[in-house]
């Protein structure tokens, strides 16, 4: 086994869940392990504490007239349950079919790491990078960067950058180097109902009491209409329309035909908004999504009982133009029109994050696609990502500063799902892009 997946394993074994209480000290191990291995390559590092969870910046010793790039990452990973979905556990990394099995494997500790180890190669080969570098790394990720904004306010000045790279977005298909210039935003919220004060008996009530569950039902069946656009008043109001060179581009991009779509998420038939092909939806359409919905019985057999109360979670992915907490209220107004007599509506807001776009064209992402194009051996294309990473939008609006993401996480990795998975050709792929990437930028 090489050293640089020895490290990538070591960093994996550490199950740095940041959204649960009982892993704090384990996000705080990440934090510890990068400290380590960033001053082991002589750059200086400082670990800042946060009300959650550790910030960690490292910089090489800055010299007048270089560019200076800000790499960005993540060492928080998601929960793992279900659990018994996984074919090995989860913080016991193994290699198998040429890809590591791990939670954070791709999201995004594989992907941060290969950034780490490019730089620790230059390093070695030449004694120095080519760049004045910051690194800044956090923990919060995954539960929405609440530390991380605050931080980059009162770290202007010192995190001024030329440009930002960020490896936590995807690939379209093995071997097409990618390049993403947008992300969608999001913002969460979740709706409870209350009905009577406790479970009743179905047969005895039922018929003279409204049932949390259907009210439930029929706020969620409210968010569409038969075409699949989203029915909530306003929705559509803010959002940019598709430029037609970016629909041209698109076209061509690999992997995202509905036969691709179909085999990679396993859905019977898709659907989506019409008027638009899976590219467009995903990327550069806005949606709203039911990710929870629960209340009443769901154990073995039946239980005849209507339901206390009923819940939903739900999350929106905003385009261009589209403000969070304008959406979020659009989204209220609808769940309260929406929401049948006889029950109690609790709506509670959840987190949000704006959409990013950046104009790929420019100087930066130039000199990323020749770096993507050195690695890979092809043209990249240039797409929008339909995930969403708020804090691309803050360093943004905070920083001033653009981002090129140079995803490699590929269609089949299954970030926040079991078996997640990264393969080794990605993560030395990543290694050489970090290096490359630095001398294209060095060179503008
Ligand atoms: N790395 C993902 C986002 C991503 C995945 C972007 C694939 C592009 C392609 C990131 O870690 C993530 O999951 N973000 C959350 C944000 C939320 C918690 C605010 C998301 O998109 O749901
Ligand atoms: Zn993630």
């Amino acid at each position: 086994m090489t050293p640089e997946l020895e490290d990538l394993l070591n960093f994996l074994r550490i199950p740095s869940i940041s959204t649960d209480s009982a892993h704090v000290e384990d996000v705080k191990a990440c934090a510890d392990f990068l400290e380590a291995k960033l001053s082991g390559m002589g750059l200086q590092v400082e670990v800042h504490k946060t009300p959650g969870h550790p910030i960690v910046v490292a910089r090489n010793e800055h010299q007048e007239g270089r560019q200076t790039v800000l790499l960005y990452g993540h060492y928080d990973v998601q929960p793992v349950d279900p659990i018994e979905l996984w074919d090995s556990a989860p913080f016991e990394p193994e290699i198998r079919e040429g890809k590591i099995w791990a939670r954070g494997s791709t999201d995004n500790k594989g992907q941060l790491l290969a950034h780490v180890l490019g730089l620790e190669k230059t390093l070695k080969e030449r004694g120095e990078l080519p760049v004045n570098l910051i690194c800044l790394f956090e923990g919060e990720e995954e539960i929405g960067s609440v530390n991380l904004v605050p931080f980059l306010e009162r770290h202007r000045a010192s995190l001024k950058a030329d440009v930002i790279l960020v490896s936590d977005t995807g690939m379209v298909a093995p071997g097409v180097p990618t390049m993403g210039y947008g992300l969608r935003g999001i913002t969460c919220a979740e709706v409870y109902v209350k009905g009577p004060g406790m479970d009743l008996h179905s047969g005895v009530y039922g018929g003279a009491v409204a049932n949390p569950a259907t009210a439930i039902a029929r706020i969620v069946a409210s968010f569409h209409d038969e075409s699949g656009k989203v029915a909530i008043e306003g929705f559509y109001d803010e959002v940019e329309p598709l430029a037609e060179w970016e629909r041209e581009m698109w076209k061509e991009v690999p992997g995202m035909s509905p036969a691709d779509l179909k085999k990679v998420t396993g859905a019977r038939e898709l659907f989506g908004e019409s008027g638009y092909t899976g590219a467009e939806q995903i990327w550069a359409r806005p949606t709203c999504e039911v990710n929870g919905i629960g209340g009443g019985y769901q154990g073995e057999g039946s239980k005849t009982v209507l339901p206390a109360e009923a819940m939903a979670k739900i999350s929106c992915r905003l385009v261009p133009n589209q403000k969070p907490a304008v959406i979020l209220a659009k989204l209220e107004a609808h769940v309260r029109k929406h929401c049948p007599p006889g029950v109690e509506l609790h709506f509670e807001e959840g987190h949000s994050g704006g959409s990013y776009v950046a104009d790929p064209h420019d100087v930066f992402g130039k000199a990323a696609q020749r770096a993507l194009k050195t690695v890979f051996g092809r043209e990249p294309v240039l797409i929008r990502e339909g995930g969403s990473i708020p804090i691309i939008q803050d360093f943004k609006e905070i920083l001033g500063i653009d981002t090129l993401m140079l995803g490699l996480a590929l269609p089949d990795c299954q970030i926040h799902a079991p078996n997640e998975n990264f393969t080794i050709e990605n993560f030395e792929a990543g290694i050489r892009l970090n290096q490359v990437v630095l001398d294209e930028i060095a060179n503008i």
